[in-house]
């Protein structure tokens, strides 16, 4: 496994307890330095007998392929969308599909290596919060792994789909009253007790795997960097994970610049793109998040902090969408491109297009949109200003009279 420490992102100090998710001394948030010295000497083709997927990245990964608790995630499609591109205004637009990972999200690319990680510290339950996809991924991570799991989900409001999951592959699900950030404080809680080992993405382990969806972009572009990554943000780890992932590429001079990271946010749920709105490094919760991307709908987010590192440093941008912006965008990803993910997934196609009528991107950029999980998840938003089917006899006469009607 590639040597690594965990260290606190706001103090510096090591932390030597693996069951910490800050740090003990400032409460500040953790992150794992990576000792890339040996990755200096490769090149990325030296990768490539590996499969694509975020295996294939070991020598970033904190954690031994020897014990992997894997379902073959990652490797999912870089669409060039045209269409879609011609039709937002950027035609240098990519969609990343994260829906085709196991679980259908992202989730599974840190989920692998969390519950790696998980494993070779002998937890036996394992938990998380989530608003769907964090504990649809860890349910089958655990099922895989043969670990017990429990997950602490804000009551009424997962999709429909994604509860299917968790219960599927037998999850113990607590249903709690609030939100999101209520579930996490509740679980976080229960970690400190040490009755689970947290898998959300306040653990380091976790966006250590989801660096690889960056990876993997610059595989499927050939290392050419792109202007642009735009991606929905919620309790923030992701892009911070993608950040991680563009500075370890950078130390070992694989690349020598950074894409521009763009952090989309709901309209009802925004306390990273307000920050960024009045330049502060900190943001403000807020206290009622509310928005139809359920995934994001996440008022006091974890990583906050980092993801406004994340934007500034690469000289990026984070701005709102509403919800109307954000289903009209999942629409026309839907019938321009083929391709079916859920609201908060469209958020980042939405803020392109919004970014682009504002004149922040410019029509030549070469954008890549993260398109984080799986509309299948979600029928109820799919189908939400939709033509309802219509009743049909079995003669060709009335269905030709349908179909010109
Ligand atoms: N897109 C989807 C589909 C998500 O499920 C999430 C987060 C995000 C984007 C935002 O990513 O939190 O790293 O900024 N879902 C979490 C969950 C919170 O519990 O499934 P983030």
């Amino acid at each position: 496994m590639a040597s690594h420490s965990v260290v606190c992102w706001d103090c510096g100090s090591a932390v030597e307890d693996p069951h910490l998710s800050v740090c003990p001394r400032c409460k500040g948030l953790l992150t794992i330095r990576m000792d890339l010295e040996p990755v200096k000497e490769m090149r990325p083709e030296d990768l490539r007998g590996e499969r694509m997927g975020v295996w294939r990245y070991a020598p970033f990964m904190p954690a031994d392929p020897a014990n992997k608790v894997s379902i073959q995630e990652g490797g999912t499609p870089l669409y060039r969308a045209s269409s879609l591109g011609e039709a937002i205004g950027v035609p240098g637009t990519h969609v990343k599909f994260e829906g085709l990972n196991p679980t259908g999200s992202f989730k599974d690319r840190g989920m692998t290596i969390g519950v790696t990680h998980a494993r070779e510290i002998g937890a036996k339950v394992v938990g998380c919060a989530s608003t769907g996809n964090t504990s649809a991924s860890l349910a089958a991570y655990a099922a895989k792994a043969g670990m017990d799991c429990a997950v602490f989900l804000p009551a009424g409001k997962v999709a429909a789909g994604k509860l299917a999951q968790a219960l599927f592959f037998g999850a113990k699900v607590l249903s709690v009253d609030g939100s999101f950030d209520d579930a996490l404080d509740l679980a976080r809680r229960m970690a400190d007790e040490r009755m689970i080992y947290l898998l959300n993405s306040i653990n380091p382990y976790r966006p250590e795997g989801q660096k690889s969806v960056l990876f993997e972009i610059m595989d499927q572009l050939s290392y050419e960097v792109p202007d642009r990554i735009v991606l929905p943000v919620g309790n923030a780890a992701n892009i911070w994970a993608v950040y991680k992932a563009i500075k370890e590429l950078e130390e070992v001079g694989w690349i020598d610049r950074a894409p521009m990271l763009t952090g989309i946010q709901a309209e009802g749920s925004a306390p990273v793109a307000r920050a960024f709105a009045s330049g502060s490094a900190d943001f403000v919760p807020e206290e009622h998040p509310e928005t139809v991307a359920t995934a994001i709908r996440i008022g006091n987010p974890v990583s906050g902090r980092k993801a406004l590192r994340a934007i500034y440093d690469t000289g990026g941008f984070s701005a709102t969408v509403s919800d109307d912006e954000i289903l009209a965008a999942q629409r026309l990803l839907g019938r321009t491109e083929g391709v079916c993910v859920e609201p908060a997934s469209a958020a980042s196609v939405a803020g392109l297009a919004k970014l682009r009528r504002e004149g922040v991107v410019d029509r030549g950029e070469r954008v890549v949109c993260i398109c984080t999980g799986n509309g299948l998840k979600d029928p109820d938003s799919m189908t939400l200003g939709a033509r309802a089917p219509m009743r049909c006899g079995s003669s060709v006469e009335e269905a030709a009279r349908i179909l010109s009607g």
